[in-house]
C-alpha cells in the first residue's frame, strides 16, 4: 500500500497556514520531512495534531514569520513557508534550504517569481528574506520547470491580487495536487498539470478537508524492488497513470507490468535487458527514479546509458554500487553501467534520499549480507520503508545510526 506523496504534503502543508480556519488532511506521510514540517508550523504558533496519517493544521495563533535555522535548515521544502508568511505577515525571513545534496539548487526562480509579483526577495547571511507592501498578480516566466519555484510562485500568486499567469510551470503531479487543495480551500486555479498555471488570487481562504496524493516517487521505487527480487507483487493505493514513464522503462527491460484502478502488478524472472534512460521533468522519467532504476540496470544483460538532465550529483551512488561489484563510469552527466551477473553484499553508504532507497533495492538483489550507513535519508522520505519491503518477503532490519 503506498503513502501520501511526500512531495505533495511537503508544499500543501505550509498552505494549510493561509486558510482563516483549521484545515484536516488526510493521507499525509509519516515520514522525518514531515515531522519537520510540524515543527516549524507549531514554532510559528500553529496547533497542530498528527495521529494515523491524518493532520489537523489550526493556522489561527500563527504570529510569527521567521522560522530559526535549526528548523528551516533541514530541508529544502522550508523555503515553502517564505510565500506563505509573505502573504500572511507582507515579510518572511526563512533560513535557506537544505536538504539532500544531489547537485546545484539554486533558489532564483524563486525570487524572480516572488519579484514579477511586487515583493523584494533576496538571499542574506544564508536566509531568504521577502518583503511587500502589496502582491500584484503578473506573468511569470519560469527559466527552467522547476517544481520548487512553481510551488513558490503559486503560493505568492494565491495572496496577490489580480491574475498570476506561470508560464513554463513544472507538471508533476505534487503540483496539481498542491493546486486541488489550494482550490479546496477557495482559491481560483486552473491550468496546474499544464505548462501554464492561472491563478486568481486574493480570495479569502478558508480551511479545507483533503486527502493526499499517493507517493508516485515511493510507488516506483516499490515497482522496482519488486522487479528486483523477482517477485510477483500486487503494489495498491497508487495512480497508475502517473507511472508510465516508469512502467514503459521496466516493460523496455523485460519486466511484466500491469495495471487495473489503483493497483499496480508487476512481475519479473530477475532477466533484464539494459536500456538508456534520460531524465525529465513529468510526464518525463523523474530524476527521483533514476537512482532506483540504475541499481536494477546493474544487473541487466549489456550496457545501458543513463542521462541525468536535472540534478548533476545524482551519480555519486554508483560508487557505493561498485564496491557490490556493479559495472559503471561516469562521464559528466551521463552513467554508462554493464551489467553483471551478479551483485555481493557490502559495507555501503547512503548519500541521498534516493541513494538510500536505491543500495537498499541493490542490496536485495545481493548474495550476502548487506550493510547500509545513513539510512536517515531513507527515514526522511519513505514511510515504513523496511516494513512495506519485508511484506514483500525481504529480509531487513532497521538498526539504529548509534
Ligand atoms: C523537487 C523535489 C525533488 C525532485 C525535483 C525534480 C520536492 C520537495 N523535491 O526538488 O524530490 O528531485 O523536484 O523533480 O518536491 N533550478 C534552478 N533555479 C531555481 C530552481 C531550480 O536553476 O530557482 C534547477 C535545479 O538546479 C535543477 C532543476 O532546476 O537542475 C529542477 O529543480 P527543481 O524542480 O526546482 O527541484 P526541487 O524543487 O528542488
Amino acid at each position: 500500500m503506498v503513502s501520501g506523496g511526500k512531495n505533495a504534503a511537503l508544499a500543501i502543508l505550509p498552505a494549510a497556514l493561509l486558510g482563516d480556519s483549521p484545515s484536516v488532511i488526510e493521507n499525509v506521510p509519516d515520514i522525518d520531512d514531515v515531522h519537520i514540517i510540524v515543527d516549524i508550523m507549531e514554532y510559528l504558533g500553529a496547533k497542530v495534531d498528527f495521529a494515523d496519517n491524518i493532520m489537523t493544521v489550526d493556522p489561527l495563533g500563527v504570529d510569527k514569520f521567521n522560522p530559526p535555522y535549526e528548523l528551516a535548515g533541514k530541508m529544502r521544502a522550508s523555503y515553502y513557508f517564505a510565500p506563505v508568511l509573505l502573504g500572511m505577515f507582507k515579510r518572511a525571513q526563512v533560513p535557506l534550504p537544505g536538504g539532500c545534496d544531489i547537485g546545484n539548487r539554486p533558489i532564483d526562480q524563486t525570487i524572480k517569481g516572488m519579484e514579477a509579483l511586487g515583493a523584494r526577495a533576496e538571499t542574506l547571511g544564508g536566509v531568504l528574506e521577502c518583503e511587500a507592501e502589496e502582491l500584484i498578480g503578473a506573468d511569470i516566466f519560469l527559466e527552467m520547470p522547476s517544481v520548487g519555484a512553481t510551488v513558490n510562485s503559486m503560493l505568492t500568486a494565491v495572496s496577490a491580487s489580480g491574475t498570476t499567469c506561470i508560464h513554463n510551470a513544472a507538471k508533476e503531479p505534487h503540483i496539481v495536487d498542491l493546486a486541488n487543495f489550494l482550490s479546496s480551500m477557495g482559491a481560483s486555479v486552473k491550468g496546474a498539470g499544464t505548462d501554464v498555471i492561472r491563478i486568481r488570487g486574493g480570495r479569502h481562504l478558508h480551511g479545507a478537508n483533503y486527502t493526499v496524493v499517493p507517493d508516485q516517487i515511493e510507488t516506483g521505487t516499490l515497482m522496482i524492488a519488486a522487479a528486483a527480487t523477482g517477485g510477483d507483487v500486487v503494489i495498491t493505493g497508487a495512480i497508475p497513470t502517473h507511472m508510465e514513464a516508469l512502467s514503459a522503462k521496466l516493460l523496455e527491460m523485460g519486466v511484466h507490468v500491469s495495471s487495473e484502478d489503483d493497483r499496480i502488478h508487476v512481475r519479473s524472472n530477475r532477466n533484464f535487458r539494459a536500456v538508456n534512460v534520460k531524465t525529465q521533468g513529468y510526464p518525463g522519467f523523474p530524476t527521483d527514479l533514476q537512482q532506483p532504476l540504475s541499481a536494477l540496470l546493474t544487473v541487466a544483460n549489456g550496457t545501458s546509458i543513463v542521462t541525468e538532465t536535472i540534478f548533476e550529483s545524482r551519480f555519486r551512488f554508483l560508487e557505493e554500487l561498485r564496491k557490490m561489484g556493479a559495472n559503471s563510469r561516469v562521464i559528466e552527466t551521463t552513467a554508462i553501467i554493464t551489467g553483471v551477473e551478479r551483485l555481493v553484499g557490502a559495507r555501503v553508504n547512503a548519500t541521498d534520499l534516493r541513494a538510500g532507497a536505491s543500495l537498499v533495492i541493490a542490496a536485495l538483489m545481493a548474495e550476502g549480507v548487506t550493510e547500509i550507513s545513513g539510512v536517515g535519508y531513507i527515514m526522511r522520505g519513505y514511510e515504513r520503508f523496511d516494513e512495506k519491503l519485508r511484506s514483500l518477503g525481504a529480509s531487513i532490519q532497521h538498526i539504529s545510526e548509534e
